[in-house]
């Protein structure tokens, strides 16, 4: 028999039971490590306005990047250090090049060791008016093949609420691994904001929900290693929807200025004096400006994605119809106004010398995507004016069947127009010199407003 020695018996009474075997570390903890680390190994799908600086911004927080794109022309440039995206240096791009911070590619097998890849393609409309996803449909697709246990997905890409769910979730669980578990799938809308000095991509608040809330865990500590914030939310669907509602509230409000810019015209009010004096009200006020009509890859077309999955549901919004429709309108208003100031003067639009400054569709930046400028050349062109037009970023521009090529703004040339029509107030123009210069101005940004010149009109 064996003796317990005197007060032994508590001490063993009292002692830890065995620790468990320790478990092995979950597909989740272990990619939450290497992006921690920042040793996670990413891929950005696409490499446009909004994959290219995402790209940059991760590998400047230290993480080796994989920018992948179907455009060969476009990624050999890019591993030249040649930017296309006007926020972009080509010096900052060839330094992340070179660093192999950022290594741009068509070759898809780089998916294969990725551990996190986001997805930034074009979600454009069909010529019906409908969400065009064959861009989404395609690079998940190329994920989909390439899928493997611990990979992290995030969906950026602008898109109806149920995208990710609905779309992209279905050609991943193709590969019978588990999402949650196995693989990780997010969406976190692209906020960015082109020719934005202020606000880059690093510092704009990322919004990101995940399918299961481990999904969400990683693709927030992912974006937190490289953005000042990150707002996580409950699922895919808001995520996708605050964007929608971003974008909406821009196009709603414009289309609120560009009504009351109307308004004001046929009463013979200064729309911006009454902005600028309305905006002096320190709350319960936000200033937005009219202008010559929407453009960009973003304000004229994710309302509409909205529309078309709301109308799926059998519901009909209304703002989305009539923001539509009274931007929509701004390009006939700006040439119908055009028409009126030279018939003012004595002369009809056929065959009146029509410039054009500025065609992108908004400042500082080189994107002609959706301009308004670029309906309303048609529309003067249809009317017989002879068009010409100045844009730094744009040497050269199809009209129809013509070329036109991007003029130099020498007081001469400028002179020699019947009408000069400011539609995009990039800040290189010298304004004062077109004022002193052009015989009559439209001023449709408000951009010559300070210099009170007699020949220059208002929207
Ligand atoms: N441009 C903006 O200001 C902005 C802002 C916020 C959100 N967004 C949204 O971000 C998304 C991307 O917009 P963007 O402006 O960067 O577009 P973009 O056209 O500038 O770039 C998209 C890139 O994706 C590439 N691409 C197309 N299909 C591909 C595929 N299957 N695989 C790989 N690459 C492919 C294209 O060659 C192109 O280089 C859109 O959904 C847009 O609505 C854009």
């Amino acid at each position: 028999m064996i003796e317990i020695e005197p007060g032994l018996e508590t001490v063993l009474e009292r002692a830890e039971p065995w620790p468990e075997p320790e478990a092995a570390p979950s597909l989740a903890d272990r990619l939450e490590e290497r992006i921690t680390s920042r040793t996670a190994a990413l891929s950005v799908v696409g490499l446009g306005y909004v994959g290219l600086p995402l790209g940059l911004t991760f590998g400047d927080a230290g993480f080796a990047v994989t920018g992948i794109d179907v455009d060969a022309a476009k990624v050999a440039a890019l591993g030249r250090g040649r930017s296309h995206v006007t926020d972009v240096a080509d010096d900052e791009l060839l330094a992340a090049v070179a660093a192999r911070r950022l290594v741009p590619t068509t070759d898809w097998s780089a998916l294969e060791r990725a551990d996190v890849v986001t997805i930034c393609v074009p979600t454009p409309l069909r010529k019906t008016k409908d969400p065009d996803l064959t861009y989404v449909v395609a690079a998940t697709e190329e994920v989909a093949r390439r899928l493997h246990p611990g990979q992290l997905v995030i969906l950026e890409s602008t898109t109806y609420p149920g995208t990710t769910e609905e779309l992209v979730l279905p050609k991943l669980l193709e590969s019978g691994l588990e999402v949650g578990r196995d693989f990780f799938l997010a969406f976190s809308p692209e906020r960015v904001d082109p020719g934005n000095p202020t606000f880059k991509t690093r510092d704009i608040p990322k919004v990101v929900g995940g399918v299961t809330p481990a999904c969400t865990h990683l693709a927030a500590t992912l974006y937190r290693q490289s953005m000042s914030r990150v707002v996580p939310v409950s699922c895919t669907r808001v995520a996708e929807m605050v964007k929608l509602l971003e974008n909406t509230f821009r196009s709603v409000n414009i289309a609120l200025v560009n009504e009351m810019a109307l308004m004001c015209s046929h009463m013979g009010i200064d729309v911006w004096e009454v902005i600028a004096g309305a905006a002096s009200k320190p709350f319960g006020f936000m200033p937005f400006y009219p202008g010559p009509g929407l453009g960009g890859h973003c304000i004229p077309i994710d309302p509409i994605y909205l529309q078309w999955r709301a109308r799926l549901d059998g519901f009909e919004p209304q703002f989305i119809q009539l923001a539509q429709k009274i931007n929509g309108d701004m390009p006939r208003f700006v040439v119908q106004r055009a028409m009126d100031l030279l018939n003012e003067a004595g002369k009809p639009l056929r065959g009146s010398r029509v410039h054009l400054i500025g065609v992108t569709y908004k400042k500082d930046i080189s994107d002609c995507r959706e301009s308004p400028a670029m309906e309303i050349l048609h529309l003067l062109d249809e009317r017989g004016a002879e068009l010409t037009y100045s844009d730094p970023f744009v040497p050269d521009l199809r009209l129809g069947e013509r070329r036109l090529e991007s003029r130099l703004l020498e007081p001469g040339f400028v002179a020699g127009r019947d009408l000069v029509i400011v539609v995009t107030d990039h800040s290189s123009f010298d304004y004062a010199a077109i004022a002193s210069a052009a015989p009559l101005v439209l001023d449709t940004r408000n951009a010559l407003a300070e210099l009170g010149a007699p020949n220059v009109r208002k929207l």
